[in-house]
């Protein structure tokens, strides 16, 4: 690994053999008490022994987050994951269809220790998922229990979805950083409740409602914002500039975040040429910091359609610009 943010793309067999002290000295740093930066298939996370209040602590310290809002429960299998969490028929089924992978479920706690109140927020819920990347994968199995990880970024800012931004965010917060490469999603997991026998939608995301519907057929009523999510900030995923969301074309001094057919030129990014809403999703959060870094009066994004994961990516668009989806 080196910290310079270099992209490795590696197969898991290749992984093992070559990280093994690697992923052993995270598992020691985490049974430690230590932060570690990991690289999932949605973002890099900032994680910490889900059962250890000290090390949970220590990431709503090193984000600045608020302690309102509950974090995500890493696990290596879906055995673990309902050792710990009280899951229904419907989430069964939604776990063994979405797992390893970009799904995150919310059900009644049942081992208040592996994921601590500090962690739930207080909550009588855990959100819990497994994720699908190798590197972390292997730390979580090596590890054994659950791993709390809130995206890598400090609050209120985006998700870092390369090993460079994610050490810039909170490196030096990190006792072992792990580089994962790119993300392949690029947007945070989707997140449904499944709470006495009503799916929610609570967080859009690279598992689509369409996906959801295919398996636990019509989803309940989302409640409001607030409700359904704690600690959703209306502020989120933002960079320095502000930004202009359903944009035609970018004014003067402004960058642009094109999606489709678009002249190149300064301060132009384009989200996808080819106006794939997957590219988009992956290039979304490192295009706002690229676009950020040109310092311009505003980043102006053009109209992502809401259909499919356009829905994850309009999400995160209307909360950089200060709107509350
Ligand atoms: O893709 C992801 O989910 C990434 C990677 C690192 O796994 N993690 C991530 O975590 O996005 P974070 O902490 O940035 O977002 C967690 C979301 C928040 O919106 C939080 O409010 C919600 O999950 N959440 C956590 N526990 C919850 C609970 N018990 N009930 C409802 N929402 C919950
Ligand atoms: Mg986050």
């Amino acid at each position: 690994m080196g910290v310079d943010g270099s992209n490795r793309s590696q197969g898991a067999g290749e992984l093992l053999a070559d990280r093994q002290e690697e992923v052993a000295a995270a598992a020691r740093a985490l049974r430690a008490g230590g932060l570690v930066l990991l690289p999932t298939e949605t973002v890099y996370g900032l994680g910490a022994d889900a059962s250890n209040p000290a090390a949970v602590a220590a990431i709503f310290e090193a984000k600045g987050r608020p302690r309102f809002n509950p974090l995500i429960a890493h696990v290596a299998d879906l055995e673990t994951a309902a050792s710990i969490a009280d899951f229904d028929d419907r989430a069964w089924a939604l776990a063994k269809e979405f797992w390893p992978g970009p799904l995150t479920i919310v059900a009644p706690i049942k081992d208040t220790t592996a994921v601590c109140d500090l962690a739930r927020a207080g909550l009588d819920t855990v959100a819990i998922r497994v994720p699908g990347h190798p590197v972390s994968h292997a730390v979580l199995d090596a590890f054994g229990g659950a791993v709390v990880a809130p995206s890598a970024n400090r609050s209120g800012r985006p998700s870092p979805t390369t090993f460079a931004d994610a050490v810039a965010e909170t490196g030096d917060k990190a006792a072992a950083a792990l580089d994962g490469g790119p993300c392949a999603v690029g947007l945070e997991s989707t997140v449904v409740s499944v709470l006495e026998g009503q799916v929610r939608l609570l967080r859009p995301g690279a598992v689509t409602r369409v996906q959801l519907q295919q398996i636990v057929g019509p989803l309940a009523e989302a409640e409001d914002d607030a409700k359904r999510s704690p600690g959703r900030l209306a502020l989120h995923y933002a960079p320095d500039a502000p930004v202009r969301i359903n944009a035609k074309t970018p004014a003067a001094g402004e960058a642009f975040l094109a999606f489709g057919p678009w002249p190149g030129g300064a301060g132009v990014f384009n989200l996808s040429p080819t106006a794939s809403l997957g590219e988009a999703a992956a290039n979304l959060f490192s295009f706002l910091r690229a676009a950020d870094r040109t310092q311009p009066t505003a980043i102006a994004v053009a109209a992502i359609p809401e259909e499919g994961l356009g829905e994850a990516i309009n999400d995160r668009l209307r909360r950089a610009a200060g709107f509350v989806g």
